[in-house]
């Protein structure tokens, strides 16, 4: 192992802060997935994010902030954004919101588009860090491109396919509770947009500013990345399966389905979500096709079953 993990302690955090203050990029944990981050200032910085992941340039990253003062300072924050910035943040929600003129941030960050996905991530490691960092910081998660996200500091640096060797070092605060990447919402003609389900249930978006607008099939390239084969383990997954065939790893939910590993054995779809990506990496290990029992899609759900659907799709 040659990336150094770093302990979430002062010295760990200033070490943190110093290396990226330095251009570097490091992993640190958020409440969702582990992200790597970059300073979204520093154009070097930001061009050894889509390096270490071998992520195509053309996908947009999220910038982190530690408070919503510093968001509206780098995007527009108004009328039903600011009203979600204000309900969730910190939390699991990523707004896509015209990027200010004076925001300072490297145009690679934004792929060159006219807007900006932020969040103000809740987690008190990634807190600490931005803090002590006073910078914005781009980060993707810190996987490999296309593969599982990582939602612990091992995964981060996993032999099969993780960023050991390749990244300044990752920060250890635990597994991320929520275990699912951050809810995405943008503005299409004035219209709130669901970009990516995630952490936060459209449903609770919807009680505040009403009915989001669907993202699916996009002519649009203002969400690259949402569709096709992503997030996808090594073997074979097939998905709302009632009982396994011979050979095949079950993945279970649900007390009527247990299954060889499961994502929840009370039938929690927030348990599931925290579990899911972990999940299937251990399914991967055991080298087997990998059957999915049914998950229903209120709630966390959706989100859990976007992720599922990218694992299964064709590559
Ligand atoms: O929970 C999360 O969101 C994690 C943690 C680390 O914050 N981050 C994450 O980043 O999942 P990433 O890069 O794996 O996914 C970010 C998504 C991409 O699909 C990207 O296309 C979209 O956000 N995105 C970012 N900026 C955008 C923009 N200006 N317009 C449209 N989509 C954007
Ligand atoms: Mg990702």
């Amino acid at each position: 192992m040659t990336t150094p993990i770093l302990q979430a302690d002062d010295a760990g955090i200033a070490r943190a802060a110093s290396l990226l203050a330095a251009g570097e990029v490091v992993a640190i944990p958020t409440e969702t997935v582990y992200g790597l981050a970059g300073s979204a200032r520093d154009p070097q910085a930001v061009a050894r994010i889509y390096a270490a992941k071998g992520r195509p340039g053309f996908n947009p990253l999220i910038v982190h902030v530690a408070d919503t003062g510093a968001a509206a300072r780098i995007g527009v924050l108004e009328g039903d954004a600011r009203r979600l910035a204000d309900a969730f943040w910190p939390g699991a929600l990523t707004l896509v919101v015209p990027l200010r003129n004076d925001a300072g941030i490297a145009s690679l960050v934004t792929a060159g588009l006219p807007t900006v996905g932020i969040r103000v991530p809740a987690h008190p490691v990634a807190q600490a860090v931005l803090r002590a960092l006073g910078q914005p910081v781009a980060a993707p998660s810190a996987n490999a491109s296309g593969r599982i996200s990582p939602t612990t500091a091992a995964h981060v640096l996993d032999a099969n396919g993780g960023l050991d060797g390749r990244i300044a070092a990752v920060v250890d605060g635990g597994a991320s509770p929520v275990g699912l990447e951050s809810t995405i919402v943008g503005w299409r003609d004035g219209r709130a947009t669901l970009l990516r389900p995630g952490g936060v249930p459209s449903e609770a978006i919807e009680a505040l500013i009403g009915p989001l607008a669907p993202a699916h099939a996009l002519a649009a390239p203002d969400a690259p990345g949402q569709l096709g084969s992503h997030y996808a383990p090594a073997a074979p997954l097939r998905l709302e399966v009632l009982a396994p065939e011979r050979g095949e790893t079950f993945i279970g939910f649900g007390p009527s389905r247990p299954g060889t590993l499961t994502l929840s054995a009370t039938g929690d779809p927030v348990e599931a979500a925290a579990r899911l990506f972990d999940i299937l990496r251990q399914a991967d290990r055991l080298g087997r096709p990998i059957a999915v029992a049914p998950i229903p899609d209120g709630g966390l759900g959706a989100a859990i079953n976007d992720r599922l659907r990218r694992a299964a799709a064709p590559r």
